[in-house]
């Protein structure tokens, strides 16, 4: 069995800890406009998922679940010294912060799911992961961005978010990316969980989404009580890094009331 791994991690300000957990095939640096706004309200933690980023692979031949990488988001709250964090990540991201939910809700003090989606994979998509999977492995992740990249962002871009972006997919290992989309193909429906969830849920969701689109994410989000639901003007489905403005100004607003 593979045991828990505390993160690798950028922060910034004090008080109480608001984690960020970052997409597919991304790492922490997708969050930099929120580390850049935040800190007055908690102190902002963005980790790089176990094998991305600065965050160290203990096998060149990786496998991954959903629920290991919650549990490494909980080996980085002991490290921390935080019992409890707000806990915020984007599409893969967000599943991870539902798994993190299953399996250390009273850790959560509230959710922050941006570009997400509850269900499983069905078997198209299933097909999909493994397609993705040999793309990286036989062509690396130039490949993947000239295929996936241009489908995350909104109509209009700025061209430091797609270099940035861009920066993002080529510095992951292959066989880590291979692992991610094993690793999301066998993930469960968290749909079941929504109406469970009894902290304050934020959803962010780009209204120019075009994996996930905007009117499924809010269909989704009214299934969990009480929860927050933000559309993102021009945002694609990195809706945080492309208007950060309105997305810390939602999740500053958010984050107050606490
Ligand atoms: C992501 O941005 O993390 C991915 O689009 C998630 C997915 O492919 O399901």
């Amino acid at each position: 069995m593979t045991e828990p791994l505390a993160l690798a991690y950028e922060e910034r300000g004090s008080g109480p800890v608001l984690v960020f957990i970052h997409g597919f095939p991304l790492d922490r640096r997708m969050w930099i406009g929120q580390l850049a706004a935040l800190p007055k309200l908690r102190r902002c933690v963005a980790v790089d998922l176990r094998g991305h980023g600065l965050s160290v692979l203990d096998n060149p031949k990786p496998t991954f679940s959903m629920d290991l990488f919650a549990d490494d988001v909980a080996a980085t709250l002991d490290e921390l010294g935080a019992d409890q964090a707000d806990i915020c990540g984007l599409s893969m991201g967000g599943y991870v912060a539902l798994a993190f939910w299953r399996r250390h809700r009273d850790r959560v003090r509230s959710l922050i799911l941006c570009d997400t989606k509850s269900e499983a994979d069905g078997e198209e998509a299933k097909a999909g992961r493994e397609k993705t999977a040999q793309l990286v492995r036989e062509q690396g992740m130039e490949a993947l961005f000239d295929q996936l990249g241009p489908k995350l962002l909104g109509s209009d871009p700025t061209e430091e978010t797609r270099l940035l972006l861009r920066d993002m997919f080529l510095a992951q290992p292959p066989a880590v990316i291979a692992a991610d989309a094993l690793a999301m193909r066998d993930r469960p429906d968290s749909t079941p969980d929504l109406p469970g969830i009894d902290v304050p849920v934020l959803w962010l969701h780009g209204e120019e989404d075009q994996l996930m689109p905007i009117d499924g994410a809010r269909a989704t989000a009214e299934k969990i009580p009480g929860a927050v639901f933000v559309p993102i003007p021009g945002g694609g489905h990195m809706a945080p890094m492309e208007n950060p403005k309105v997305a810390n100004d939602a999740l500053g607003e958010f984050l107050k009331k606490k």
